[in-house]
């Protein structure tokens, strides 16, 4: 999401058995998506199949409606598709995948009354060892965010984390994007941005939903959106970006993960 106005609401909590049905079904669409997409497809058929799944499941997308400030139109699919140069908010349309593509699936919906949001960023075909390098510091970046994930923690504390991994692995950061709280809706409040101060920003509560969200282009922290259909971002310099995202719910301790999928190596990260 962007950063937007700060909204001073008193948010609804889920328990967690309220939670974990989106969760768990975001989390296995994109696994099946990731058995499932390959050279050849179009990226209509992957919003399709998307599509068909939340039919099936009886969910609602949050994307099909949705018009933020970000975007010309109202979004009109149900999966962000996001292919090389397009990093973030890849609007799905008939281009059909090549070997060795670095594809972003970004996807969220309700089930139950409660929201999930996730990405994954996969290679189509025969991998480049750069991409999964890129694919790999992603994920270690938003898991250093996720660590910092607990009651009394501040967004700030996850941005630094977020922003200090990225730095020391070679990347910089935008600071346009990032992650949000979730809840009965997407995009609702904390921001969560990609950058922070120890102790800055808004305080986490027990049971509150937020998503971590990092994005990495190897050469530049620069976007620009595609003039051709007024939504997908793309790297300023058309270096290829990676995205990861989970939805959390805030502990005392370690978060739960709402969104982990089951066929993932266990991360790079202290939460083992
Ligand atoms: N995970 C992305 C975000 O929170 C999803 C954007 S949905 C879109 O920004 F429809 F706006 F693309
Ligand atoms: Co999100």
């Amino acid at each position: 999401m962007i950063l937007g106005r700060r909204r001073r609401v008193t948010q609804e909590l889920p328990t967690l058995d309220e939670a974990r049905p989106a969760g768990e079904f975001v989390a296995s669409v994109l696994s099946h998506l990731r058995e499932v997409v390959g050279v050849g497809w179009n990226l209509l058929d992957v919003d399709a199949e998307a599509h068909r799944l939340i039919r099936e499941a009886g969910a609602t997308s949050c994307y099909i409606d949705y018009h933020p400030v970000f975007g010309a139109s109202p979004f009109g699919y149900v999966i962000c598709t996001s292919v090389n140069e397009g990093v973030l908010h890849g609007r799905p349309d008939d281009r059909v995948l090549a070997d060795g593509d670095l594809l972003s699936l970004d996807f969220a919906v309700e089930v139950d009354g409660w929201v999930a949001d996730s990405c994954l960023s996969i290679v189509i075909g025969t991998p480049r060892d750069e991409d999964l390098q890129l694919i790999r510091d992603t994920e270690q970046v938003m898991w250093a965010g996720i660590d910092q994930v607990r009651s009394g923690a501040t967004v700030g504390d996850i941005g630094h984390a977020v922003m200090t991994t990225a730095h020391d692995l070679g990347y910089a950061i935008n600071d346009r994007f990032g992650g949000h709280g979730v809840g009965r809706t997407m995009h609702e409040a904390p921001f969560v941005p990609n950058h922070g101060t120890p102790g800055g920003g808004t305080e986490l509560v027990a049971g509150q939903l937020i998503t971590v969200e990092p994005f990495l282009v190897p050469t530049t922290s620069e976007l620009v959106v595609d003039e051709r259909d007024g939504w997908t971002q793309l790297s300023a310099d058309g270096s290829r970006g990676a995205h990861a995202e989970h939805t959390l719910q805030v502990t005392d301790g370690a978060p739960v993960v709402l969104t982990a999928r089951a066929d993932d190596p266990a991360p790079r990260s202290s939460l083992g």
